[in-house]
């Protein structure tokens, strides 16, 4: 096997961080020590993934949907972020340029600051850029760009005609970034659920069956060792 280097360098990667709950279950553990390992493990890989040369890594950290589980589940996940973004996460040394991706406005007012300020005070930063998908659902962000550039038809400013793909992608909260080369699930599952509905066009899909707490640096490596396996043909022949 290739060193990995060799061939992350460049990359966009997605990960659906999935299978925090069953992990937990199996050690007749609450799911929420499931969230407190899996916040373990996304440490670990954002800085595999730095140290690998990749320069753009979204994780999806919490869905439109996940509202749906019970208050105490979503409260200990959001205290989660609050306490791991802000003493855990080094991004000032290791270079990372932080970006969240979803509708920060439902969140708790004190989070919504420490994500404000994370972002300004690491907007500079080069070695790679972190989005981190919170309360974020593909077709919601699709309808809010659809809503921004409907917004300039009535203005007068744009033409339906003159709407391209490319503006669209400017109006997703990735706006500027190379899509996903690939999109990987751990925990077995094999669906987006909603995760990057717009960008995943043609990503590949890399799923495994390691729990996310469980997910190594050797799992990312292969992940990516079997992404470059892949035949992609965009279409073509
Ligand atoms: C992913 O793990 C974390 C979030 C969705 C916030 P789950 O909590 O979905 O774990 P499973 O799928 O129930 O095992
Ligand atoms: C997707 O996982 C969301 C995150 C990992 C944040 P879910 O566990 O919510 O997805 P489903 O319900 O299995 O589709
Ligand atoms: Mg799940």
């Amino acid at each position: 096997m290739a060193h990995p280097k060799e061939f992350a360098e460049g990359l966009s990667i997605g990960i659906i961080m999935d299978g925090n709950g069953r992990w937990a279950k199996k050690r007749g553990l609450p799911r929420t020590a499931g969230h407190a390992a899996g916040a373990e493990t996304f440490r670990t890989i954002a800085y595999r993934c730095r140290d690998l040369g990749i320069p753009y890594l979204t994780v999806y950290a919490f869905s439109t949907e996940n509202w749906k589980r019970p208050l105490e589940e979503v409260s200990a996940i959001m205290k989660l972020f609050g306490e791991y973004l802000l003493k855990g996460f080094n991004y000032k040394d290791r270079n990372i340029r932080i970006k969240f991706l979803g509708d920060r406005a439902a969140l708790d007012a004190k989070l919504q600051k420490l994500m404000n300020e994370l972002e300004e005070d690491s907007a500079a930063k080069t070695g790679m850029t972190l989005n981190i998908a919170v309360n974020y659902g593909g077709r919601p962000e699709i309808v809010r760009a659809a809503r921004q550039l409907a917004q300039q038809v009535a203005e007068g400013t744009l033409k339906p005609e003159d709407i391209t793909e490319e503006m669209m992608s400017d109006h997703m909260y990735t706006a500027g970034q190379k899509d996903p080369d690939f999109i990987l699930r751990p925990s077995g599952e094999k669906r987006l659920s909603n995760f990057m509905l717009w960008q995943a066009a043609y990503a590949e899909l890399v799923e495994m069956d390691v729990l996310w707490p469980d997910f190594t640096r050797a799992d990312l490596d292969t992940a990516i060792e079997e992404f470059n396996h892949r035949s992609r043909r965009f279409g073509g022949i």
